[in-house]
């Protein structure tokens, strides 16, 4: 089966077998065929995070989009079963029409709600981790049955676009549903100031010109999709898997070293640690809207790398490797690979 149309980057890919299943039964039908031909099962949801350099030798399992479920409330918290296969923007614009608030940051994140927990997506200063209560779904095991389980979040070791499905847990559990815990009141996260800003801004147009109230978490969401809009581009029409390279989490002494020399540069704190910037550390090294062969760095955005088409994994390597090269020379960090990399 061919892949290409699967992953947002566009890369040229086979699969051995692709299934694509609705509901819990079909499942289970693709992960016996899969063990009868003595496959890895790989699952695949918007292929939005996903760098395939090469083809995949193994049953893929693209799971269809299932009803929502929600759950009596319990006071000011509202729970929510999310099937993987679900959409992760619409569930961000259903869950903020109603005014609940925890997603209303992770607008327009591309992808399915399936693959959220596995890099623990986040952005504008919230993390999947905030509302994310359990994990659904089933656990491969050799020569048994999959056994199905329900995961605590607190297990999952949720961290910086990381979690133990990308680690010692890699291609032994399949995720089949999250269990989401929403507020219907909260402080809106605000930290970033150009959403603060503009939040500000439509709450008053908002106030002047609508008699029916739109919930903030709604105007936040709506907020966090137009400025993504603005920097990120559409991996529809410019095929990309969002940020390239993780932001480095480097020394508060080495931060210290490198900010003399480039004061400039925008750190976060992380814990006793600091997180860099990577899109402005590739910008320096005048990266920003370059092209190699099919390949490109994003002109809005330095840490996207874009596929003008035509390409093949080779190529994107090629200049992802020049770009880690001359961030390494210039100021000693060595960027990782933030999207999941399949590789001989
Ligand atoms: N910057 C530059 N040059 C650029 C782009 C940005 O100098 O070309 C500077 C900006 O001025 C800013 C800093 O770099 O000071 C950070 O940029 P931005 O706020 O755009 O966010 P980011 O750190 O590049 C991270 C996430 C994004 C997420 C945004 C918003 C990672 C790897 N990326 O990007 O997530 O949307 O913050 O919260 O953590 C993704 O994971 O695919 C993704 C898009």
């Amino acid at each position: 089966a061919d892949l290409t149309s699967l992953n947002t980057l566009k890369l040229p890919a086979k699969a051995a077998w692709l299934v694509k299943t609705s509901g819990q039964e079909a499942l289970l039908e693709a992960l016996d065929f899969a063990a009868s031909l003595q496959l890895p099962v790989f699952p695949l949801g918007g292929g939005s995070n996903l760098i395939l350099a090469k083809d995949l030798q193994a049953v893929v399992v693209h799971q269809l989009p299932e009803p929502l479920n929600w759950s009596a409330s319990a006071g000011l918290d509202v729970s929510l079963r999310v099937p993987a296969g679900y959409n992760w923007h619409q569930l961000v614009l259903e869950t903020t029409s109603r005014g609940l608030y925890g997603l209303e940051n992770l607008a327009l994140i591309p992808g399915q709600a399936g693959a959220a927990p596995v890099q623990n997506i986040g952005a504008y200063g919230a993390e999947l981790s905030d509302c994310l209560d359990a994990v659904e779904g089933y656990w491969l095991q050799p020569d048994e049955k999959p056994r199905s389980d329900l995961l605590p979040a607190k297990d999952l070791q949720l961290g910086y676009r990381a979690s133990r499905f990308k680690g010692d847990w890699k291609g032994r559990f399949i995720i089949t549903a999250l269990h989401l815990r929403l507020k219907k009141q909260a402080e809106p996260r605000l930290g970033y100031a150009d959403l603060a800003e503009r939040v500000a801004g439509k709450r008053e147009l908002r106030k002047e010109v609508e008699a029916a109230c739109v919930p903030l978490p709604r105007i936040i969401a709506e907020t966090v999709a137009e400025i993504r809009q603005e920097k990120l581009p559409d991996p529809k029409q410019l095929p990309n898997v969002g940020s390239f390279f993780k932001n480095p989490v480097i020394s508060a002494e080495q931060a210290d070293a490198l900010l003399n020399a480039w004061p400039a540069m925008p750190t976060y704190p992380a814990g006793d640690q600091v997180k860099v910037a990577a899109a402005w550390l590739i910008d320096q090294c005048g990266f920003k809207g370059q092209r190699l062969g099919a390949f490109g760095v994003h002109d809005r955005q330095a840490l996207v790398l874009v596929h003008h088409g035509g390409g093949t994994a080779d190529g994107l390597l090629q200049l992802a490797e020049q770009i880690q090269q001359a961030v390494k020379e210039r100021f000693g960090i060595q960027l990782e690979a933030e999207p999941e990399w399949l590789a001989e």
